[in-house]
């Protein structure tokens, strides 16, 4: 006879044996469907940023939530130039070969971001400070030891990288300038330092789709955004760089005061997709969550806002067979890198809700609006 002390320790027992905990996860979700099957069945990968840190990679739970619902992950700062080599040749792959290591033992692939970040603030400290001169070579050199110890470091396990973020300067539409672009002076300037970016990413990992990451929107406040973005492609195809992709940060929602002009944003945003993929690029959505700001306090109707604005966003963007990873920038709320990012906070304070999952991670309406986009859109090329 079974009591109820031996079929708990019969539980206790099972939940000890790795083999099955996917069924138990399963049979616990409250929400049906993984995201990532809903995905496979369209031939999208769906997935999300990860961060080192105590309440995302060292959180048992949220660990768990990201292997039911994922198939590709990235790290959301461990990958980064600053975080391999903080000091000069003093290299520290330990974070994100851990995380690298976890992905693989549960069957999500990782993307690699990024090699090169353009903004200064985003070079590390060493590098932002070094004055090259005329001396371009020397830059060269530099680049090739990062691109050359990183991607052999990493060899064939990862199979996407960022190879060059966000290289346009929102406000005039304008290549961002830095130690290195500064390097370049002589010659193009940053064009030649971003395409030199690439052509190491090609020689170091043959293997891996190379792409642009920017966080260009389809409202006003993006156009010199959109439309520098669109003639660095268009130079960068001219020259025959190795680019593979246009990654969509999609950072959604309000970001600055320019007002939202709903359909006609969708429209511009519409135009930007064509134009990219028209040079060649396939996308991938890398780095989505919605920024609530200007929407109420009251949670319900924030929710509701939030999983709205996903829903028409997604339902244009996933519309592009070309697109084939779809990744959120973390899947709750309290870990999103929104709460502390100072850009554009809420006028109330309020802790934002940019993600499908709350802090306790209950699934909340933009999950459903995830699933509901990505069960319509069309399916894949193969
Ligand atoms: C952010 C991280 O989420 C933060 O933890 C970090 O302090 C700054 O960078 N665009 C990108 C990401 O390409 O790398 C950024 O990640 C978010 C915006």
């Amino acid at each position: 006879m079974t009591t109820r002390r031996t079929m708990l320790q019969a539980l206790a027992g099972a939940a000890l044996l790795p083999s099955s905990l996917p069924v138990l996860a399963a049979a616990a979700a409250p929400e049906g469907e993984a995201l990532k099957e809903i995905a496979r069945r369209k031939g999208l990968r769906f997935g999300t940023a990860v961060g080192g840190g105590r309440n995302q990679f060292g959180d048992p739970a949220y660990r768990a939530l990201v292997e039911r619902e994922c198939s590709i992950i990235v790290a959301e700062n461990e990958m980064k130039w600053q975080a391999l080599e903080p000091a000069r040749d003093a290299y520290r792959f330990e974070p994100a070969d851990a995380m690298l290591a976890w992905a693989e033992r549960s069957k999500m692939t990782m993307r690699g971001h990024n090699l090169f970040w353009q903004a200064e603030k985003w070079l590390p400290a060493w590098l932002a400070k070094e004055d090259f001169g005329a001396d371009r070579s020397r830059a060269e050199r530099l680049m090739r030891k990062h691109v050359q110890t990183v991607c052999r470091h990493y060899g064939t396990r990862i199979a996407s990288w960022d190879v060059v973020n966000e290289a346009i300067d929102p406000a005039d539409g304008k290549l961002r300038q830095n130690a290195l672009t500064r390097a370049f002076a002589r010659g193009a300037g940053a064009i030649d330092q971003i395409d030199l970016a690439f052509r190491l990413a090609h020689e170091y990992a043959p293997h891996a789709q190379l792409v642009y990451n920017d966080y260009m929107r389809g409202d006003s406040g993006s156009t010199k955004h959109r439309a520098g973005v669109l003639a660095m492609l268009a130079e960068l195809k001219k020259r025959g760089t190795p680019i593979h992709a246009l990654g969509l940060q999609a950072h959604i929602g309000s970001w600055d005061e320019s007002p939202e002009r709903g359909r006609e944003d969708m429209l511009q945003w519409r135009r930007f997709l064509d134009e990219a993929t028209a040079m060649g690029y396939d996308l991938l959505i890398t780095e989505f969550d919605v920024n609530d700001r200007r929407l109420p306090a009251d949670i319900a109707q924030r929710d509701a806002g939030v999983a709205a604005a996903a829903r028409d966003f997604l339902d244009v963007t996933l519309s592009y067979p070309r697109l084939s990873d779809f990744l959120l920038w973390g899947m709750a709320d309290h870990i999103s890198w929104l709460q502390t990012w100072d850009e554009a906070p809420r006028a109330d304070k309020l802790p934002m809700r940019p993600c499908p999952y709350d802090a306790q991670l209950r699934p909340k309406p933009l999950r459903q609006a995830i699933a509901d986009a990505m069960r319509t859109m069309p399916a894949r090329r193969a």
